[in-house]
Formats: C-alpha cells, structure tokens, sequence
C-alpha cells in the first residue's frame, strides 16, 4: 500500500549553516527523499549559505556524500540523485558582518516563490541572521523562518530570542521546529485519540491510573560536548521533546488541525501543569549522570571521562520526573517521565496504564489480573499495544493471561517510515504550523521547566551517577515505586 504524495508548490530552500552537522545529517537526505518521492514542483531550488568559502560544485559535493552516508543504498536512485544536485547551489555568508547576502539576494532574485530561511546554526547567531536577511529585504510575504532548539536556556532567555526573531518576521511566519512532532506515531496519538470514539470516554482521571513517557537513548555525549554539558537532560530534552509528548496525551480535542486550535489546546496543558519547587524537587524528580559501563555490546567512557575535564561537573544525562496536571481531566493522575542517555535500550514510548477492575469475580487459580495498558512505541518498531487479560487457552480451567493487541505500523505497512524532518520540511513550505510551537507554548514549558533548574541549583541536588547499560539511577526506580507503580518493561 502506498499513500498517495502531493506536490508542493516550487519554493526556495536556504539553508544557513548548509554545510554543518544537521544538514548533513537531517535536511539534505530528507529533501532528498521529497524529490525521490517527486514531491517538488519546478522550479525548486536549495542553496547552502554558511561561512565556509565553497562553490556551487563543492557543496553539490557535500551532499551527495551526505545523501549517499545517510539515505540507504536501497532509495538511492540515481537519476532523481542527480536531479536533486542540480537544484543545490551555493553562496558563502557571515551572518556578523553581512558579507554575502547581496549575493544572496541576487541568488534568490525578484520572485515570490515561497522563501524557507532554515537556520541550521547555533542560537547565538539566529538575531543576526534574521536581521541581515531583514536588512537585506530577502523577506517576502511568502517568506518563513525555521529555528531549532534550544529556544533559550531559560524563560528570559528563549523570551530575548523570540523578541529579536519577532522584530523581523511575523509569528504565522516563524516555525518553531520540535523534530519529534513529526514522528510518525506522535502524529499516530492524535489519530487514535480523534478519530476513534473507543479511548476518548476512558481518557481521564476516572480510568486512567497513571501515564509513563520514556524517550531512552543508548548513545552518549557525540560530539557535542559543549553544547550538551551547559544544557542537560532537562534543557534538551524534557522542556520540549517530552512536554511536546505530554501535551498531545493530555489535551482536550481541539474544534479542528487548524494550527491555532491545537495550539491553544497544549497551551492550557502546559499551564495546567503544577509547579515543582524547592521543596518537591528533591521528592519529585531524579537527575542522574552515566558512568563508565557497556553499551551496544562494548565497554564505554563514563560522562566525565568523555567530556575530559576533572571538573566534576554535576549536568544531568538522565531525568526522572513525576509531574502532575492540575484540571478536571486529569487531576490526581500522575504523569512520570524519563528520559537519559546510555541507558539500557533505545526506546522512546507512552505507556497509558488504565485502573484495575473494580472486583474479581475469578479466583485465585485465575491468577493476577493486570490492568490493561496502551503502549504507544514511538520508535524503533513504531505501533500501538493494547494489553488486555485473556484467557489462557486450552483446558487447564479459567486461567487468565496478558496479551497484546498488536498494531505494528512496520510490518502493517510496507512502507519506508519517512524521517520526521521530511514532513515537518513540507508543513513549513505548505506554510502549515500544526506541528510547530507557538512562541506561547515555548514560553510555557520554560516557565514549568525553570523552577526545577533553579531548585536543583539551590538545593544542590546532585546528579546521582548510574552504570551505562542500566535504566538510570535507582532513585528513578524509587520515584514511581514509592507510588506502587512500576516502569514498563520496554524491551
Ligand atoms: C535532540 C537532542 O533534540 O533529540 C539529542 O538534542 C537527542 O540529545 C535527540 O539525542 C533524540 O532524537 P531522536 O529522534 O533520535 O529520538
């Protein structure tokens, strides 16, 4: 079964910081992949603009070895390959002092294609480049900006930096890019909860008794040792990832997709959620940092070690949180989360775990009656599990077991899984913000996030150290056992 792919209207796609580590790695083999699947209407053009001194040629260069490194050999076609490169040029900026948006604006001409300014570079420099291009009169009507996160290290940090991009481009202009809104099952969350009468009654504090979301990696620090020790799991992946990921669990359903609707609808979960001060934090939340163990068959470097210092610093690579959603939804019902580096599998998922029946009528032969589970399996092996008890068959008498309803979307459909960044790509250019944040929404989850940084500093709650390979610190397993509850078995 293959779905049907609908052209988008031409545009122009500049890439700012086109020859650095996400457009090697993400933005080319997704753009790529659009043009495989004939979704570019002519005449589409990408141009890399970063301060490196590179011709048209060279970057072609660059990305055909990025396309050839990251796209299985399997979807290398080599006429659309060669079709691609052809639309790539590229012109040498320095978002500091100007040089070269004249360029640019010769590039890019007259037109008024639909313009995609990506800025695929550190937020220190996006101020300057939306000025530059502003300076430049690069923004048309048609023009968006795309901005990665980190959005600000902290509420009043993310607030100066929507405040600069906010003086050049209007916010239906601005795209907010969190990349795991575009995963295949996280846009799969919305379907089974809009457009399916079946979970939407049971939805609430009345007959769920609690939600999981874990987002594990086995990978460590990569190479990004600068940027990862002065942000920390909570920065980089709790204040957006995860709360993105709670918001699409616990929102009302909104009047339509319609960008605005859906957005205000996270927007009262993420000010819905309760606060965790100084004092709760330490009760509330776990902050873990990995040490030396193994990982992926291998023995591997403890954080410190890789980051080389003997500094002893105390940034967190894992975080366990119990938060709660103070409305009438949810009220009662609490929400853990975690999430870390190194840990024992790579395996992001949203475990809904619904109440225990109210009364057995089977005994004790029958054994333990589980309460049913939802599993939704963000990746790898994307699907839903609906665990419910059955009986055991045969006739060795009412015995009752657990089994999974299995919806596997990899083997359901013979399909590749499209890489989050080819959707998002083309929401930007079809000028849809569904799946972007609104400034609002950033603001909001800093102001939840930003009294845990602070009671963590002020209360010195130190990162405990866990074994690389493990689920985290045991004081994660503490956090929800304390409540009676255990973490799902995710492998
Ligand atoms: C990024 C984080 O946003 O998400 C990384 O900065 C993390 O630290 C990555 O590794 C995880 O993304 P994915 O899609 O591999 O789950």
């Amino acid at each position: 079964m293959t779905s049907q792919i609908i052209p988008v209207a031409p545009f122009d796609f500049i890439i700012f910081g086109g020859t650095g580590d996400l457009s090697e790695r993400k933005l080319l083999p997704a753009l790529y992949h659009r043009q495989r699947d004939h979704q570019f209407s002519e005449p589409t053009r990408i141009i890399g603009a970063s301060r490196s001194k590179m011709s048209d040629e060279d970057f072609r260069a660059f990305a055909r070895k990025s396309i050839t490194e990251h796209v299985k050999a399997e979807y290398i076609d080599k006429a659309e390959l060669e079709k691609f490169l052809s639309r790539l040029s590229y012109v040498p900026v320095d978002a500091k002092s100007g040089d070269g948006f004249d360029k640019l604006k010769k590039a890019l001409g007259e037109s008024d294609t639909i313009r995609v300014f990506y800025l695929a570079v550190a937020p220190g420099i996006f101020g300057d480049i939306s000025h530059k291009v502003k300076e430049h009169k690069l923004i048309t009507a048609n023009s968006r900006i795309v901005v990665e996160k980190p959005i600000g290290r902290d509420l009043e940090s993310a607030k100066v930096l929507n405040d600069i991009i906010a003086e050049d481009f209007g916010e239906d202009q601005i795209f907010r890019i969190d990349h795991y809104l575009g995963k295949e099952t996280v846009q799969n969350l919305m379907a089974l909860r809009f457009a399916n009468a079946l979970y939407e009654p049971l939805w609430n504090y009345a007959h769920v008794d609690h939600v999981q979301i874990t987002v594990a990696e086995t990978v460590g620090l990569e190479d990004r040792v600068t940027y990862y020790d002065t942000a920390g799991a909570l920065r980089d992946m709790v204040q957006n990832h995860m709360l993105q990921l709670v918001c699409l669990v616990a929102m009302e359903a909104p009047a339509s997709m319609d960008a605005n609707a859906v957005r205000d609808e996270k927007l009262k979960v993420l000010n819905s959620l309760k606060r965790i001060n100084g004092l709760e934090a330490p009760k509330s939340t776990v902050r873990g940092q990995y040490r030396a163990g193994a990982s992926s068959g291998g023995p591997v470097k403890g954080y410190l070690e890789e980051l080389g210092s003997n500094n002893g610093s105390n940034t967190e690579t894992f975080v366990a949180i119990k938060a709660e959603i103070a409305n009438w939804r949810w009220a009662g019902v609490p929400f853990y989360l975690r999430t870390g580096k190194r840990l024992a599998a790579r395996v992001s998922e949203i475990v809904i775990e619904f109440k225990p029946i109210p009364h057995s009528i089977f005994n004790d032969m029958a054994g333990p009656i589980q309460p049913n589970q939802l599993v939704i399996r963000l990746q790898p092996d994307e699907g839903v599990k609906q665990f419910i008890m059955i009986k055991d068959p045969g006739p060795g008498g009412m015995r009752l077991r657990q089994i999974p309803l299995d919806m596997s979307f990899a083997t359901s459909f013979n399909e590749r899984a499209p890489d989050a960044y080819e959707r998002l790509i083309m929401d930007v250019v079809r000028g849809n913000q569904t799946l972007f944040m609104r400034r609002d929404e950033v603001e909001a989850a800093w102001r939840w996030v930003d009294p845990i940084l602070r009671a963590w500093e002020d209360g010195r709650q130190e990162a405990q150290g866990y074994t690389s390979g493990t689920w985290g610190p045991s004081a994660s397993i503490a956090l929800i056992e304390r409540d009676g509850r255990t973490w799902h078995e995710s492998v």
